[in-house]
């Protein structure tokens, strides 16, 4: 069947009027992609030459192009390191704290860049991530002394923040993709900067909106002004023409307002926000990924696009006043999730390094036609994690014991509950362990486990007791079932009791108030998880891992564990090599 223009709106309008929650993207799908995308920056790591270039677009070799970090012109250097801040959020492994860490930190030469309006994408998405996550003051000094940079291209006869000085035909443009960049000013004015970049960042959304979005919510990509603030003229640099839409230009207006909104509350940018929104959707075609100009007439579909605009949806929908929009913009944000977590869009079983096929870079330049960039990966991990910020991802076992580690915080002091589900993987798991320490010990070796549950050699659960194991019940572990544990520790008497329950039957106390491991670092938080496996990566995994103080058991919510295409995951997770083994001969 083919579908004229109009036909293809009414579907979209359509499903999203008589699909609200019919949508297929659930926490499964958060995970499978997680799973994929962590094979993938895994394997992108690897590639890069040097923690000074990252990753830009896919080539058909299978490789990824790359830009120097130093390159103070090019705008995508924060979307890798970014991307494996994402992957920390995910399972609070060191190993990908690391590995951001690395590429993040080079990037510190940008600070004092005052050449690029794309400080934002560079430093925010890099920086800004890692002090969300870590709130290590070395990441916010950074990002404050970028925003100050970002600050100076601030025009105030017009009310802009400058872009583009290499365009010797542009007086003083903006560009829609700037909407981007003032979350930078925006976060600095709320984080010790001065208050008048919120005023520029402010000043800036509303030029925008005034000169850069037309009537119907549509948009130019760009406005040049005269240095006394006329318009000189409007148009495209990355669309098909003045006329039209470049469809990653609205994609960055649907974004910004929605994130001026947050920042600013102002309801003149939640109205900005439905605007350019509305126009998106109804000229969206069935599958939910846009054309790379919603005007041309060649077709070449922009999937990074779609996922900066799922994740925006999904802020938006949080946002919204309005409880019909609030449905709307979520369902529709779902519907794209499910398209580009499908195969039509996902790189799974293709040679691409990325996650998203079908990108569009630059398409008037015959540039990045058809391929992964790493700014779609970036905003389709921020929308999964959006959707759902703590997914149930599984901690499979690792036979490297710094790959094998958890993070769970400095503040498990005093009497906490621990509880989880364990899962072999396969029939003998030969002293394979799930153990816990405090936050500041790196695990280099078993003794520096405080705790353990083992699976031992003859099949059954242990746990570490002082100079030994013990257990009161010989409770037998099988492969692919589940095994819900539940612990009481007491960290000031270092000691801990521990329940399993099999699948289908009763709780069975395992050990009552055992002992730490004698021999075992000093311990004042129960901060770090290890899953340790002894004979092969991910022959066990752990899910819905959580710590707790007692009575606050409901605080601590997780996804519902979803059912999980073991075999297909498991290999994708990264998988070391086969030679690898522990550093501790102790299992
Ligand atoms: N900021 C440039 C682009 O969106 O391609």
């Amino acid at each position: 069947m083919s579908l004229t223009r109009s036909g293809v709106k009414l579907w979209w309008m359509l499903a999203l009027l008589v699909a609200p929650g019919a949508h297929a993207f659930n926490d499964a799908d958060a995970v499978r992609v997680l799973t994929f995308a962590r094979a993938q920056l895994s394997d992108t790591t690897a590639e890069m030459p040097s923690v000074n270039r990252s990753p830009k677009s896919s080539l058909s070799n299978g490789t990824w192009t790359t830009v120097a970090n130093t390159d103070r012109i090019a705008w995508t250097q924060g979307f890798f390191p970014g991307s494996m801040w994402f992957m920390y959020q995910v399972g609070s492994e060191p190993y990908w704290r690391d590995r951001a860490d690395m590429w993040t930190r080079p990037l510190e030469v940008q600070k004092t860049n005052t050449e690029t309006h794309d400080l934002g994408f560079k430093m925010y998405l890099s920086y800004g991530n890692a002090w969300r996550l870590t709130g290590n003051t070395y990441y916010r000094d950074v990002l404050l002394t970028s925003a100050g940079s970002l600050a100076t291209r601030y025009n105030s006869t017009i009310g802009i923040i400058d872009c583009c000085d290499w365009n010797s035909a542009w007086q003083v443009p903006l560009v829609t993709d700037t909407m981007m960049d003032i979350e930078l000013l925006l976060w600095g004015a709320q984080n010790g900067g001065p208050a008048v970049w919120r005023t520029m960042a402010v000043n800036h959304a509303l030029k925008t909106l005034a000169d850069a979005v037309r009537p119907d919510g549509s948009s130019y990509h760009y406005v040049d002004y005269a240095t006394n603030g006329t318009i000189r003229s409007r148009g495209t640099f990355q669309g098909y023409s003045s006329t039209s839409t470049w469809a990653r230009g609205q994609a960055w207006l649907i974004y910004g307002y929605t994130m001026v909104y947050r920042y600013t509350q102002d309801a003149r940018f939640l109205t900005a926000a439905r605007r350019v929104t509305d126009y998106y959707l109804a000229n969206l075609p069935a599958d939910g990924v846009p054309n790379w100009d919603f005007n041309a007439p060649s077709q070449y579909k922009d999937s990074s696009a779609a996922a900066a605009v799922a994740s925006a949806l999904l802020e938006l929908s949080g946002l919204e006043t309005d409880a019909t929009r609030r449905t709307r913009y979520r369902t529709a944000a779902l519907a794209m999730l499910d398209s580009l977590a499908s195969p039509a869009y996902l790189a799974q079983g293709t040679n691409s390094p990325g996650l998203l096929l079908h990108g569009v870079g630059n398409l008037p330049a015959n540039q990045e036609i058809n391929v992964s960039l790493i700014y779609g990966d970036y905003y389709f991990l921020e929308a999964i994690l959006r959707f759902n910020p703590r997914p149930n991802y599984p901690w499979y076992s690792k036979l490297m014991l710094p790959r094998s580690q958890h993070l769970l915080g400095t503040t498990n002091t005093g009497i906490r509950n621990v509880e989880f589900d364990l899962t072999p993987l396969a029939a003998n798991l030969n002293g394979g362990v799930v153990g816990w320490t405090d936050s500041s010990t790196e695990v280099t070796a078993f003794n520096r486990l405080n705790m353990a549950v083992r699976m031992s050699e003859d099949g059954i659960f242990q746990v570490r007791n002082g100079a030994t194991y013990s257990w009161i019940r010989r409770v037998p572990y099988v492969n692919g079932q589940t095994y819900h544990f539940r612990m009481n520790v007491d960290l000031n008497a270092r000691r801990y009791t521990v329940w399993v329950t099999p699948p289908g039957a009763a709780e069975i106390l395992l050990v009552d108030r055992v002992a730490f491991r004698s021999d075992g670092p000093a311990i004042n938080d129960l901060g770090r998880a290890a899953v340790i496996s002894t004979v092969v990566d991910s022959d066990f995994r752990v899910t819905s891992h959580r710590v707790y103080a007692p009575g606050q058991a409901g605080n601590v919510a997780l996804a519902p564990q979803a059912p999980l295409p073991e075999a297909t995951w498991r290999q994708l997770d990264a998988p070391e090599p086969a030679s690898a083994r522990p550093g501790a001969s102790e299992r």
